[in-house]
């Protein structure tokens, strides 16, 4: 039987996302009809700030008393949650269970799925801060789906309430696009973070190098948006400035440690987009041996660490 036409909505957890997710919903017309956490405050504090919805004891009320149930706990926890519940599908009920993970398998719900309950995956694409902001904010970001029929569809009605773009997913490819979505996130502050450590050698505090660098960030961002990424790089690869690569490359080998190595693997994906222009630098081969050469030394220098 089909889910009815504007699902009740649970939430099983009451943190940065669920915040978000149950509030987007409740105010583009969703019945939220229930919440649950750890903490019965947390639970109140979300259910006090909807329209009806109610807090109540545990996630198997959740269950109990919503159409669609959006388990947004710890990774971890999902899959223990979700074993121990139970599911009245007595009448022709109609119920859906979603995680909202990035990198968990939707088959961590497949115990639900043996009792009739259709399963999925929700993962929006967005740094969740707990914050109203975040209400706004999540508007144009993209949300991941990972379901079939009648839940793929109720899932896309969702993202569309919230403002967000739709992608979709096999399961077998999550962890590779959960991993490869770090680089616009977690990556991109662990290359800040390496800026730091640079700069630090050069009496920088961290708080110059924020300051001056996350303009930059931005920047980036913009013209990336604005010109796709080949049109968008900056720098010595982009102008073809070899002289330039190869001295800075030597700058990092002097440095030590493994700060050539990070700046000659990072040049080298810099210098595949520079190759894809359609007119790519004319020193490109040159500055490409540059790069190689820096990681073919640092290759030995790890072997012969071994
Ligand atoms: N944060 C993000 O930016 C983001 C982005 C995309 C996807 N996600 C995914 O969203 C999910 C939730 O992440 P989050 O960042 O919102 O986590 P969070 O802020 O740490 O919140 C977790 C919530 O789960 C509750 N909880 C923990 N264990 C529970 C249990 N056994 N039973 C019931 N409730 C329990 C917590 O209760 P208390 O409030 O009482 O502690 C809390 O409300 C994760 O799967 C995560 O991968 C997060």
């Amino acid at each position: 039987m089909p889910l009815p036409a504007l699902p009740r909505l649970g939430f099983v957890g009451a943190g940065r996302l669920a915040r978000c997710l149950a509030k987007g919903f409740a105010r583009a017309g969703y019945p939220v009809a229930t919440v649950t956490a750890r903490s019965p405050d947390s639970a109140g504090r979300l259910a006090g700030s909807l329209p009806l919805c109610q807090a109540v004891a545990d996630a198997q009320a959740v269950v109990d008393s919503s159409d669609l149930v959006f388990l947004a706990v710890p990774d971890d926890s999902i899959g223990t949650i979700a074993n121990n519940l139970t599911f009245d599908m007595r009448d022709g009920r109609s119920v859906a269970l979603v995680h909202c993970s990035g990198a968990a398998s939707v088959e961590v719900l497949a115990s639900a799925r043996a009792h009739g309950v259709s399963i999925g995956g929700f993962h929006p694409l967005y740094l969740f801060s707990g914050d109203e902001a975040d209400l706004e904010r999540i508007s144009g970001c993209s949300v991941t789906i990972e379901a079939r029929d009648d839940l793929a569809q109720r899932l896309e009605a969702l993202a569309r309430s919230l403002g967000c773009e739709i992608l979709t997913l096999a399961g077998a490819q999550r962890l590779l696009y959960h991993g490869a979505a770090h680089y616009a996130a977690s990556f991109a502050l662990a290359a800040l973070a390496e800026a730091a450590d640079v700069w630090r050698t050069l009496g920088f505090d961290d708080d110059q190098t924020l300051r001056a660098l996350l303009p930059m960030l931005a920047g980036t961002a913009e013209a990336a948006r604005a010109k796709g990424l080949p049109d968008a790089l900056a720098g010595p690869v982009s102008r073809g400035d070899a002289v330039v690569l190869e001295r800075q490359l030597a700058a990092f080998e002097a440095l030590g440690g493994d700060h050539a190595t990070l700046y000659a693997l990072l040049t080298r994906r810099a210098l595949s987009l520079a190759r894809s222009r359609t007119r790519p630098p004319a020193s490109i081969d040159a500055m490409t041996e540059a790069v190689e050469a820096v990681l073919e030394r640092s290759l030995a220098r790890g072997a012969s660490a071994t």
